[in-house]
Order: C-alpha cells, then sequence, then structure tokens
C-alpha cells in the first residue's frame, strides 16, 4: 500500500518539470498503451511513450528498428489513456540525424499526437539539433549517459561516468543540452557520484535511471518496474510488482476451471 496518497490534480506541463528542480523529486515511468497509461493517470508527473517499447513490447532485441510510425501509434494511444501526465513521445533512432529531419518527425510527432515534448538521445553533438526543434517551439528531453540507441556502435550497453574524463565529457554534454533549450536530462546507466556532478551542473532536472539517488527524478520501464519483463533484470531495476508470476498464477487458475468444467458456472451463464 502506497504512502504516497496525495494525487497529481492539474496537467503537469514542461514548466512544471522545469520548477519541481531542487525542490521535490520528480517521477516518470514509461507506458505503450492507453490501459496502463490510464492506470498511471494522476500518480506520475511525466509519461514517456519509450523506445524501450520496441523491446518490451514487441519482442526485439533492441530498439534500433523502432520507428516514427510506430512512436506515433503509441503515443496516440497513451494520449487516449493518461491526461494529467506530461507525456514524451521518444524519438526512434534515425529519426534526427539532421536538423531538418529532426524537424520534420518533431512536427509530425506534435502534429498526429498530443505528446507535449519529445526525447532524443545524444549529447554535445546533438545541441545543434536540439537547438533546432527548441527554437522551433517543440519541447525537447536530452538523454545521456548509457544510450540504448547507441548499443551496436558502442559494443555493449556501457556503464559510464567510471572515470574522471568521462565524468567532465558527461557533464560538458549535459551543459550543452541544456544551452540548447531541453527542459530536462535523462541520465541514464551512470555511475552515481557522476549523476550528482552532473545534477549540480545544470539548472534544468535530471531524471534518473541506474544513475543513484541524487538526479532530480528517477524513470523505470513500466514492464521492467512491475516483473512483466523477465527476460534479464538490470541491478538498477526495483521490482515493485511480480506481474509475471501473477499472470501466470491465475492463467493457470483459468485454465484449471475450464479444464474441470467449474468455469463458467451459474454464476457467469446468461
Ligand atoms: O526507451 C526508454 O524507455 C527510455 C528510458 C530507459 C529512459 O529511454
Amino acid at each position: 500500500m502506497s504512502i504516497h496518497t496525495e494525487k497529481i490534480a492539474k496537467k503537469v506541463t514542461v514548466d512544471t518539470i522545469r520548477k519541481m528542480k531542487g525542490k521535490e523529486p520528480i517521477t516518470m515511468v514509461t507506458a505503450y498503451d492507453a490501459l496502463f497509461a490510464k492506470l498511471f493517470d494522476g500518480s506520475v508527473e511525466m509519461i514517456l511513450v519509450g523506445d524501450s517499447l520496441n523491446m518490451s513490447f514487441s519482442g526485439k532485441p533492441d530498439t534500433l528498428s523502432a520507428n516514427m510510425e510506430l512512436m506515433i501509434y503509441h503515443t496516440k494511444a497513451v494520449c487516449m489513456g493518461a491526461k494529467l501526465p506530461l507525456i514524451v513521445l521518444d524519438m526512434p533512432f534515425g529519426s534526427y540525424t539532421s536538423k531538418q529531419l529532426a524537424i520534420k518527425n518533431s512536427i509530425r510527432a506534435y502534429r498526429e499526437t498530443d505528446a507535449q515534448a519529445v526525447k532524443i538521445e545524444g549529447g554535445a553533438e546533438r545541441a545543434e539539433i536540439i537547438k533546432t526543434l527548441t527554437d522551433s517551439s517543440v519541447a525537447v528531453m536530452g538523454h545521456i549517459g548509457l544510450m540504448p540507441q547507441f548499443v551496436r556502435s558502442e559494443g555493449g550497453y556501457k556503464v559510464r561516468g567510471k572515470d574522471a574524463q568521462d565524468v567532465e565529457k558527461l557533464i560538458a554534454d549535459a551543459k550543452a543540452i541544456e544551452a540548447a533549450g531541453a527542459f530536462a536530462i535523462v541520465v541514464e546507466g551512470v555511475k552515481a557520484e557522476a549523476a550528482k556532478a552532473i545534477t549540480d551542473a545544470v539548472s534544468i532536472p535530471t531524471i534518473g535511471i541506474g544513475a543513484g539517488a541524487d538526479t532530480d527524478g528517477q524513470v523505470l520501464v513500466w514492464s521492467d518496474m512491475f516483473g512483466f519483463f523477465e527476460d534479464f533484470k538490470p541491478k538498477f531495476v526495483k521490482r515493485y510488482l511480480e506481474g509475471g508470476k501473477l499472470i501466470r498464477d491465475a492463467l493457470g487458475d483459468f485454465v484449471d476451471d475450464v479444464k474441470s468444467r467449474k468455469f463458467p458456472s451459474d454464476e457467469f451463464t446468461y
């Protein structure tokens, strides 16, 4: 039973998130459909329609084959289910490789869905693209550290911020993203001390995942945190529910009932 009973009463905006830095930890979860988005409505400040859906929803080995059609389809569903959180559409791999493409695809995201912001992976090298978007009134969330869209080019998922040089690079990335006008930055798979240094170096909120306790907020992938995705469990994932087990047990009860002709009983019969 949650002790955090205070529900969010008003629509969360980019401005709400900006103002939360240094005041109250920010919560974000992913969602990919209306059903779960509705369950999350009013409890978290932000919902990310993450391209992680390519793995946990579509069963692919990584996020790279997600495309704009897929992200728009799922974002539309999430926007149908959740009315209060700020909804962020994760720009898929290859959808922002130039300023022109980034503008075209993010305007499409705004026109075809009710998402309030887009998320882009990459550090200082993406700053110009982020600036082009924010100058065109598209709200951008950055994403630095371990970036799943770089899994093939980097040769795996690697924790960042292990030495002073890398910490310096991450801080420079965060500052460049802030200067480009982003309203928040996801910091993923970064040593806790490095994530704290990044958080202290910028005036926009950092949202951590596998980045320790000192970021301005935390995000988890819903299917990881509720135990529905069971292929592997990264160290940073806390399971708040054993969803997979609950479903299997309940399904087993259904199968037993049908096989033994207990279901449907009179109660469930016209
Ligand atoms: O795609 C996603 O779900 C993400 C989170 C891990 C931040 O980018």
